[in-house]
Parts: C-alpha cells; structure tokens; sequence
C-alpha cells in the first residue's frame, strides 16, 4: 500500500488513528495499525481487556462476537482460545486470518516514533492495573504510551501507582468547562478526549492554558476536522487517518 507523509506544521493538530486505521482494515488488529502507521498517524488509539489468563487482549468490545468468528466474553476466555478467532474476515475476505492481538504485539509492530493511546475498557480491578503497568514500566514504553478511560477513578489509581503515567480523561459528556473538571482531579492530566461534537473554541483555549492536550474523537469527515483545527485541538482521533492527514496537507 501507498505510504502516506504525516503531517509536519507545528500547528496542525496530530493524527491519532482509531483502533488502527479502523475505517479501511479490522479494527484493532495488527494489520489495522500497519495501516495507520504507513498513513502517517502519530498516534494509535487501542482498547484493552484482560483474558481469562491474565494476558492483554486488544479488542474494543468485552466480547469476540462482533468483530471475530469466535464468541463469549474476553475476561472469562484463555488467551489460547482467544488467540484461534479470526479477527479480519468480518471486514473483509482479504483481511482472513488476522488475529485479536497482545497488546505487546503493537507495541513490537509499530515504529517507536508512533504513540500509543491504551484505551482500559475493562475497569475489573487491580489485576489489570498491576498487569499493565508491568507492561508499561518495560524499555520506553511509558513515554510512549497515553492511558485513557472512561474510568476516571480506574485512571488515578494508575496515576498515583505511577505517577510517570501520562493519563488521558475519556468522556461523552457535554461538560460545562472541560478544563475545570481535570483541574478538580487534583492530579496532573496529559489530556482531555471530548466527543468531538462537544466541544468550541473556548474549550480549546482554556485547555490549552491549562497544558492539556485535547485529542477528540471521533471525527471522521472533513467538515468536522475543520472544525477541530479552527478551534486549536492538539490531536484529531479518527477511523481515516490518511484522509486526515491528506486533509491536513491540503491545508
Ligand atoms: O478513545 C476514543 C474512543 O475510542 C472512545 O470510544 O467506544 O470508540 O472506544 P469507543
Ligand atoms: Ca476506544
């Protein structure tokens, strides 16, 4: 496939590739951040679960049964069951035989340059926090890495176990002032994840001030990417991110 150039201007907000590049590849397979990553994104979005045998699966769902040919919930199946699903033939023929990935596998796939945003879906408890941060205290792994959930409670657990941690707030809310509620968390924050149709240019500047990052997601066409940029996020998460980035070049 045709690589594509990131985008380089100091002021464009960078591209963070949904679940890979979720919009033309399985989401959350390798061959989906493969994609992203040969279009150009600098960051990739991921979701994880813990398996039956305390290993991290990558997969956005709790269970196999939308995205794979297999069934039943990730945190009561073994990896080696896990790992027998086909996870691309959903999306595509051309796509049979890709697996639902450890999430060391990304972490080994993708160019160190290329950062990973771990979305924790699973909120289970201390397994997974002590089973992650193991993971991520490894050679360079935290620097490149941003945690986000929707758990914000989940995510100062994982802050005050390591404060290294660079942690991201996930919400769909329609906040009155986004960067009050990550000041009130009395922790710091690396950045704020919006629903992208949440947000304005007050939001942005007031983030900004603050030394947030805001990465909202997920934007997937170009009227809402214009959007984004005009208001000053620092980072788009889409399904397309060589569109993206396209755009941005463009621009
Ligand atoms: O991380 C941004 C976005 O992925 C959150 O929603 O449901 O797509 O995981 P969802
Ligand atoms: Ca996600």
């Amino acid at each position: 496939s045709r690589e594509i150039e990131p985008n380089i201007h100091a002021s464009s907000p960078i591209v963070i590739g949904h679940r890979g590049a979720a919009g033309e590849a399985p989401e959350n397979t390798l061959a989906s951040f493969r994609l992203a990553a040969e279009q150009g994104s600098h960051m990739v979005e991921l979701d994880i679960h813990l398996s039956e045998d305390g290993k991290l699966i990558v997969c956005h769902d709790d269970t196999l049964d939308r995205t794979t040919d297999g069934s039943g919930a990730i945190r009561l199946l073994h990896s080696e069951v896990i790992r027998k699903a086909d996870a691309g033939s959903w999306f595509s023929p051309s796509f049979a035989g890709e697996k639902v990935p450890f999430l060391e596998e990304v972490y080994d796939l993708l160019p160190e340059h290329i950062e990973i945003n771990v979305e924790v879906k699973d909120s289970a408890g201390s397994l997974l926090d002590r089973v992650l941060l193991d993971y991520l205290r490894g050679e360079g792994r935290l620097e490149r890495t941003v945690v986000s959930s929707f758990d914000h409670k989940l995510l100062l657990r994982l802050k005050q176990a390591e404060p290294e941690l660079r942690i991201g707030l996930l919400y769909a809310a329609d906040l009155i002032h986004h960067a009050t509620y990550a000041a009130l968390l009395e922790t710091e924050v690396w950045s704020l994840h919006p629903h992208h149709g949440h947000i304005g240019a007050r939001d942005t500047e007031d983030a900004l001030a603050a030394g947030l990052q805001i990465y909202p997601y997920t934007a997937n066409h170009p009227a809402e990417w214009d959007k984004l940029i005009s208001i000053g996020v620092t980072g788009i998460i889409t399904d397309f991110p060589g569109l993206l980035n396209e755009h941005l070049n463009r621009i």
